[in-house]
């Protein structure tokens, strides 16, 4: 396994690797729901490559950027083991050169749920990833669906700036108890564990009403998903959403491909979990 910092290091690599190549963008700390997409990259790909980058652009002010979880050996270890062939590590000047001023905004659909949570997080998802794909060049790139309108977001980027790459979407890694695998959780107080699998629980709930009660009112599904919420005053909704597959715009009536996502606050970290439906 090779480990490259810097833009020349990654050119001079890059033609070595065996196609097709695989990429699995990340910000480290990795995980088992990581792992699931490492191991459908090496299944998939001639070759793999990962990027480990705590993304500065993507955090707001106020938010978790300085206590994010920072581990690179156990993260290498990690990815030797899912027999990764490259690791690009840059810092920060390696990504957004001195004086870097070009955004990618993919407009409304990042305005949106996390979106208007978090203003200006997913321009600074679609910037650092427009820049991995550029400096990478995979042939298919793999994201998780635990964060659902990362994918739509990148899809959409991907699309409209005709990137070439395969766009993938792996299904979210859960714990026994449903709660979906993710950096943030370490952050949880014991009692806020115990009460984290609500996220799940309250998607369940909404998506056993549309595929076995034939509810197809999105209001009722999301009066479905705060009631469940509700039941767990530990953590504070932040949304419940019920919105079309592609465009992330809430829907009256579920018709086609939907999006159940929802938010909610606790003490300690706030969580993010959705479930595709239709
Ligand atoms: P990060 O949170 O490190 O996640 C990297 C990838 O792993 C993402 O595609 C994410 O959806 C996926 N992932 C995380 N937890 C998962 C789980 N429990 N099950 C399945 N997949 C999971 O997402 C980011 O980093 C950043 O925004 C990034 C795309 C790297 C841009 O900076």
């Amino acid at each position: 396994m090779e480990v490259v910092r810097d833009r020349a290091a990654l050119a001079a690599a890059r033609p070595r690797l065996p196609t097709p190549v695989g990429m699995l963008p990340t910000m480290g700390a990795l995980h088992p729901g990581h792992r699931a997409l490492l191991d459908r990259a090496r299944a998939a790909c001639a070759s793999v490559v990962v990027s480990i980058f705590i993304n500065p652009t993507q955090f707001g002010p106020g938010e978790d950027l300085a206590r994010y979880p920072r581990d690179e050996a156990a993260d290498l270890a990690t990815c030797r083991e899912a027999g990764v062939d490259l690791v690009f590590i840059p810092p920060v000047e390696e990504v957004y050169p001195p004086g870097a001023s070009t955004f990618v905004d993919v407009g409304p659909l990042s305005e949106r749920l996390e979106g208007a949570a978090r203003p200006g997080h997913f321009r600074g998802v679609a910037t650092v990833v427009t820049v991995l794909l550029s400096l990478v060049r995979p042939d298919v790139v793999f994201f998780g669906q635990k964060d659902g309108q990362q994918t739509i977001v990148i899809r959409r980027l991907v699309r409209d700036l005709g990137l070439g790459t395969e766009v993938r979407v792996v299904p979210t890694v859960r714990e026994p108890d449903g709660l979906a695998m993710s950096s943030r959780n370490r952050f949880l107080s014991p009692a806020e564990r115990a009460a984290a699998p609500i996220l799940s629980r309250a998607l369940q709930a909404a998506a056993d009403a549309f595929h076995q009660a034939g509810e197809r009112d999105a209001e009722r599904l999301r009066s479905l998903m705060r009631e469940v919420l509700a039941s767990e005053p530990a953590g504070r909704p932040d949304y419940v959403s019920v919105a079309d597959g592609d465009t992330l715009q809430e829907l009256a009536t579920v018709e086609g491909p939907a999006l159940l996502s929802l938010a909610v606050r606790f003490p300690s970290a706030r969580l993010i979990d959705c479930q595709p439906i239709g």
